[in-house]
């Protein structure tokens, strides 16, 4: 469903000519209908890994595809939700505008809009600011009118990267909420958080990467040893001694 196949991505940092090895031959597949927890410290790759299946970011070397499809294909960008880490969009637009915008440009019909919109903008409990610029908007308003941005097309395959993120806890459990949700309707869920409450609750697989390297993939009821918390075994998954996967 989702696959990312030996990406290696190095950036260059500003005018020095220092290398930074973002992602160090990167495999990783989900399967259709999966809630997939990506988890890493700051600075691990998650956001470039998920911009390389957004193809925001062409890789040095590698294959990433989605259902099938070369990330590349324009024909995959429909059937792909997306909540970029910072999202930012034009401010002068309000909340019915943004998802207009969207979903028209991923092929809705202006029908199909008018019905799905104000059920969308409610889950996120945004409907009553749906009217408001969203430069007036807090932080977790644009962080929740990002995930509604990112669900209005009904897409096959929703991509977050840390959709808690700037969230209170009632926004938190909206997105939990919302998670579950797609999960029982059978889509396929990509998410990065650092939240390890959250992976806990929504995740049937979880990854974990530092350094641009797969540290540690698997389910989540069976990776976590007997005896051992997630954040125990994350916090050994990111040490540089981890044996947990070969390189
Ligand atoms: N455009 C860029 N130019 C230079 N270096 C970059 C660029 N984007 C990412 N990097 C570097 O690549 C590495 C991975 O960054 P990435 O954003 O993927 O991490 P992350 O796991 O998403 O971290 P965080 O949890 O802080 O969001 C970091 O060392 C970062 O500094
Ligand atoms: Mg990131």
């Amino acid at each position: 469903m989702v696959s990312i196949q030996g990406i290696s991505k190095t950036f260059r940092e500003g005018l020095s000519s220092r290398k930074v090895q973002a992602l160090q031959r990167l495999t990783l597949e989900i399967a259709s209908g999966e809630v997939f927890g990506f988890l890493g410290p700051n600075g691990a790759g998650k956001s470039t890994s998920i911009k390389v299946l957004l193809n925001l970011i062409r890789p040095d070397d590698g294959k990433a595809t989605i259902l099938d499809r070369d990330v590349s294909d324009r024909r995959v960008r429909r059937q792909v939700g997306y909540l970029p880490e910072n999202p930012y969009f034009y401010d002068y637009l309000n909340a019915d505008e943004l998802l207009w915008f969207g979903g028209r440009s991923s092929g809705m019909t202006a029908d199909d809009l008018r019905h799905k919109t104000p059920a969308l903008l409610e889950r996120v409990g945004l409907l009553e600011a749906r009217k408001r610029p969203l430069r007036t908007y807090s932080k977790g308003m644009v962080q929740r009118a990002g995930l509604a941005l990112a669900l209005i097309h009904d897409p096959a395959v929703v991509i977050l990267d840390e959709p808690m993120s700037g969230l209170d806890p009632v926004g938190r459990k909206m997105v939990g909420d919302l998670i579950l949700d797609l999960k029982h309707q059978g889509k396929t869920v990509f998410f990065s958080s650092h939240i390890l409450n959250d992976i806990e609750r929504f995740c049937d697989r979880i990854g974990i990467i530092a350094g641009g390297r797969l540290r540690l993939v698997g389910e989540l009821d069976k990776v976590v040893p007997a005896g051992e918390t997630l954040e125990g075994l994350f916090l050994r998954a990111i040490a540089d001694d981890f044996g947990g996967l070969p390189s």
